[in-house]
């Protein structure tokens, strides 16, 4: 990626964007094995840069390098930094620390391919972001750029481990939320799929979101943490609520598997947009920034257009930079850059710090 201009006026010209994903190793496990995870990125980072530089069609000249060193898996981690600590010695160029969460704040300013900028004047502050990952699930909100104060996060599990864990119940492969998203899809389409009035494993819904509508599912699952007053979310009591509910059907068809991966994304989608509501109203909040992997549910997204109307700027990233990828880390690491110069760390001394907060 080529970067010019300053903090509050960026553009940057991708030259490259190339991506491995190592999901097909670590399907058979259901979930992330660390030392696996660690063995593919030292196998495959090298011919991920050859295959970078080839296709931006650079010689070495490069001039700045940005590396993942938080939150995360550490032995991946790592894996990453001690690669930019060679490559940055090779060519004597300085190394800059990106935390992940920030890179998925700032990956909806991104696109994967051409030119794009980011210029400040145009979105208005405060701004709040909801981060939606497979290891996190926070508010944070932002009053001034690149500067954050997490209003509230997950109690447990994160929203898209929950999405993971469930899909692991119902037998879908890892990872789980849009394999879960896939089948909610299928139950919403289908109205012979829809039960009506029936209903099968749990009360009726006092949740505020759904008290007095009809229901048109035939489960009901549990929207934790609506009744208590912060922005803290908790996924793991739904997560087992879907647990009980299996045991309790037994045998699962396809058609109920659907209906429990609809009732899941309903219930999870709920929580997340109640907390994330409250805060707007409580803070005014002008822009609201949505980034992680989960930020990739259709669900999640319209939901979060109807909360948000048209007095405030939405920002998801693509479809393709929902997920974990190195453009935003490329972002991150050049607004940093400009927001810290000439305190630049030594590359020796970059740590990786699998608890990183923002
Ligand atoms: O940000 P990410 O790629 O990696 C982490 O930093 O954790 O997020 C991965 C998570 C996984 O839990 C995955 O199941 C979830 O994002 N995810 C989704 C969808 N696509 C990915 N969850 C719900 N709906 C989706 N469409
Ligand atoms: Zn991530």
């Amino acid at each position: 990626m080529e970067a010019t201009g300053g903090i509050k006026n960026t553009s940057f010209k991708v030259l490259a964007h190339t991506s491995n994903s190592q999901i097909k190793q670590h399907i058979p496990y259901g979930g992330v094995v660390p030392m696996l995870a660690k063995r593919e990125h030292l196998k495959n980072l090298p011919i991920l840069l050859e295959k970078t530089l080839k296709e931006a069609k650079r010689n070495l000249s490069l001039n700045l390098i940005a590396v993942t060193y938080g939150p995360g898996l550490e032995p991946a981690l790592w894996t990453g930094i001690t690669f930019a600590q060679e490559l940055a010695k090779k060519w004597k160029v300085p190394i800059i620390p990106v935390n992940h969460m920030e890179g998925h704040i700032l990956s909806v300013f991104g696109k994967v391919e051409g030119k794009f900028s980011i210029k400040l004047s145009d979105y208005e502050f405060p701004m709040l972001a909801l981060l939606v990952s497979g290891g996190h699930t926070q508010l944070v909100l932002i009053k001034k750029w690149l500067d954050y104060e997490i209003l509230g996060e997950t109690l447990d599990d994160a929203v898209g481990e929950a999405f993971d864990k469930v899909a692991r119940m119902l037998g879908l492969p890892y990872p789980g939320g849009p394999e879960i998203s896939r089948l909610a899809e299928i139950a919403r389409k289908i109205p012979l799929l829809r039960g009506g009035s029936k209903r099968r494993g749990g009360k009726k819904s006092t949740s505020p979101a759904t008290a007095g509508t009809p229901q048109e599912e035939n489960f009901h699952l549990p929207r934790p943490m609506f009744y208590i007053k912060d922005f803290n979310f908790s996924f793991s009591g739904l997560k087992t609520a879907v647990l009980y509910l299996i045991r309790k059907i037994g045998k699962l068809d396809k058609t109920t598997k659907s209906q429990i991966a609809l009732e899941f994304e309903k219930a999870a989608v709920e929580c997340l947009i109640y907390k994330t509501k409250k805060a707007i109203e409580e803070y005014k909040i002008k822009t609201v920034i949505v980034g992680g992997g989960v930020a990739a549910n259709k669900y999640l997204r319209s939901e979060m257009k109807k909360i948000t109307g048209r007095n405030i700027k939405l920002l998801f990233p693509t479809q393709e930079l929902s997920g974990d990828n190195s453009l935003m880390i490329g972002i991150a690491g050049y607004l940093q850059y400009m927001k810290n110069k000439g305190k630049i760390p030594s590359p020796s001394s970059i740590k990786a710090d699998g608890g990183l907060k923002l």
